[in-house]
């Protein structure tokens, strides 16, 4: 039975229960966060904290994040997951519980702050090697996707799009430009160089997105950050996504058209390889830290 957090308390999940008049549940008014932890380490817990942060003050939602990290330690642990190799903490934060009305309740609020932790598992080699299936979508979500608030129902929507199309992911597609997946950033490799659009308000500042432009700088492998345009999309040499559970992941096929060879790409790979080890160099220093 899984314990989770909610509100100051660790309980089974079955335990768990939040109001109905959480401004979450009738509103979407909250902010989440995803991250990763590998060995029991945390990967850029310090940039997660710092996007909940930022997402907090945008909402203006009064919550004091210098707990969370042990919430997330806490979590594995309780779970028996702090040894696992691939882990992941999902928090949420809403507003709180207040009589429904659209603008923020006059009285003080107490915020709602819910987490849970679990394993995943990377794809085998193979399934990695022969990548993951796309379709573009149009994305119909609001003019700030960059702070990560509870407000998914495009996303649903986009992803169950690409999902009745028998594919795996979705590409947002905005005034022409192919921005970022339902849950990850997007990635087109053009003329040998690994291109994903800019940081603006029409995509998320993914961790992971991040990580891979520094690991790919440092390696030699051309990156550049602009937007892509739809034409571009199908003359692409490889597609890639970029997530905290997806890490590095191919794409072969969009909108039912092999991209280059239909598999794995030597971008792809070298983005990927460099990633993983990345990941082992990060786990080395927590170890010598701790040592
Ligand atoms: N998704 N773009 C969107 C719209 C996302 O929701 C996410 C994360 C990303 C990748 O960000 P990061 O590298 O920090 O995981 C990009 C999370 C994992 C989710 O919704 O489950």
């Amino acid at each position: 039975m899984s314990t989770v957090y909610l509100d100051g308390e660790y309980l089974p999940k079955e335990e768990a229960k939040v109001s109905v008049d959480d401004r979450g549940f009738v509103l979407s008014d909250g902010v989440y966060e995803v991250a990763a932890f590998y060995d029991g380490v945390p990967f850029y817990m310090d940039r997660h904290l710092e996007r909940l942060r930022r997402g907090l003050e945008f909402m203006r939602i009064p919550y004091d994040i210098a707990g969370v990290p042990d919430i997330w330690q806490q979590l594995l642990v309780r779970n028996g997951i702090d040894g696992a190799p691939t882990s992941l903490v999902y928090m949420q934060i809403t507003r709180g519980v207040a009589p429904r009305v659209h603008a923020f309740p006059k009285v003080p609020m107490t915020p709602t702050v819910y987490a849970f932790a679990k394993a995943w598992e990377r794809p085998t080699p193979e399934t990695w090697s022969k990548g993951f299936t796309a379709v573009t979508v149009p994305d119909r979500r609001w003019g700030r996707v960059d702070i990560k608030t509870i407000c998914l129902l495009p996303n649903v929507l986009a992803q169950q799009a690409a999902q009745d199309a028998g594919a795996d992911d979705c590409i947002l597609v905005k005034d022409g430009v192919a921005l970022e997946s339902a849950l990850q950033n997007f990635w087109a490799v053009i003329d040998g160089v690994a291109v994903t659009h800019p940081l603006t308000q029409d995509v998320l500042a993914g961790i992971t997105r991040g990580v891979v432009l520094e690991v790919a700088r440092a390696n030699g492998i051309p990156v550049q950050e602009r937007p892509i345009q739809l034409e571009e999309l199908a003359a692409a040499e490889e597609v890639v996504f970029t997530g905290t559970t997806g890490e590095v992941r191919p794409c072969t096929n969009v909108d039912g058209r092999p991209v280059g060879d239909g598999k794995a790409g030597p971008v792809t790979r070298a983005l990927s390889k460099a990633f993983r080890k990345h990941i082992e160099r990060v786990l080395a220093q927590a170890h010598s830290g701790k040592a």
